[in-house]
């Protein structure tokens, strides 16, 4: 059954519902209240459309799929005017551990798949050298549409903005909380400083295991197009070995529970 946008409070009230199930299973006690690391941490924030803007139709059902579906009609933001289709999350409905990235790029703007780009890449080869398997995660964004400007006949990435991502906080609230992972790892500053502080600094933050109200741990680490950025070929190999020392920590945890 479909709830109508029209009530888009009660909608709201769906998603924070399934946030909150997540919450109470998922959070270790006093995680939230008296963090151990010095790192705020708060209830997340009402998923909020931007003004004059509005959700689609929410499904009642705790399924992906149907989410996904709700996702692809998604107008709580101007963002899915340029873009080619909704990226939503994917992997498996078993997954212990989500990723999250900031928004898709454009080989995942026409894909309709996250991280099948470089950044994907790299991430693939990071999980790999940390001993995770790609095929046993489930990976997502913050903002599920990319965001771009044009440059010539090519579409340059624009940073989304933070009414953008308290507005698809949504779709992320539903996927974590249908999903309940043990381990949520924030892929740079957007994700993190949306999953566990505004204030969060992943460059000296990053790679700590976290308790938070969204999972037993949230792990921030920097986001894989960073690493692409690096000036130079020792620079990209001294970054890479950093990221996978923070996935070989998640690694372990995971590990930890089987
Ligand atoms: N960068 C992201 O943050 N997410 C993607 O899916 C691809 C690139």
């Amino acid at each position: 059954m479909l709830i109508h946008a029209s009530v888009v409070p009660i909608a709201i009230s769906a998603a924070v519902e399934t946030r909150m199930s997540a919450t109470r299973t998922a959070r270790p006690s006093g995680a939230g209240l008296a963090p151990s690391n010095g790192v705020p941490s708060s209830e997340p924030p009402e998923p909020t459309p931007e003004p004059g803007h509005r959700y689609p139709h929410l499904p009642e059902t705790k399924t992906l799929s149907a989410w996904r579906d709700a996702a692809a009609h998604c107008r709580a933001c101007d963002l899915w005017k340029t873009a080619t289709q909704t990226v939503f999350g994917e992997g498996r409905r078993t997954a212990k551990v989500v990723f999250v990235g900031e928004q898709p790029g454009g080989k995942e703007d026409l894909a309709g798949r996250p991280f099948v780009g470089p950044a994907g890449r790299v991430l693939d080869e990071a999980l790999a050298a940390a001993g995770i398997d790609r095929e046993t995660v489930y990976v997502t964004n913050a903002v599920k549409h990319f965001k771009w400007r044009p440059s010539g006949k090519r579409r340059l990435h624009e940073k989304p903005t933070r009414s953008e991502v308290a507005a698809c906080r949504l779709w992320l609230d539903a996927e974590i909380g249908i999903l309940k992972p043990q381990v949520v790892v924030c892929l740079g500053a957007t994700a993190a400083q949306a999953l566990i502080a505004p204030t969060f600094k992943v460059t000296q933050q990053r790679g700590k295991l976290i308790p938070s109200p969204l999972a037993p741990h949230v792990m921030a680490t920097v986001h894989p197009s960073s690493i692409l950025r690096a000036p130079d070929e020792a620079a990209r190999a001294r970054e890479m070995t950093l990221f996978v020392s923070d996935l070989k920590a998640v690694a372990k945890v995971i590990r930890a529970l089987n």
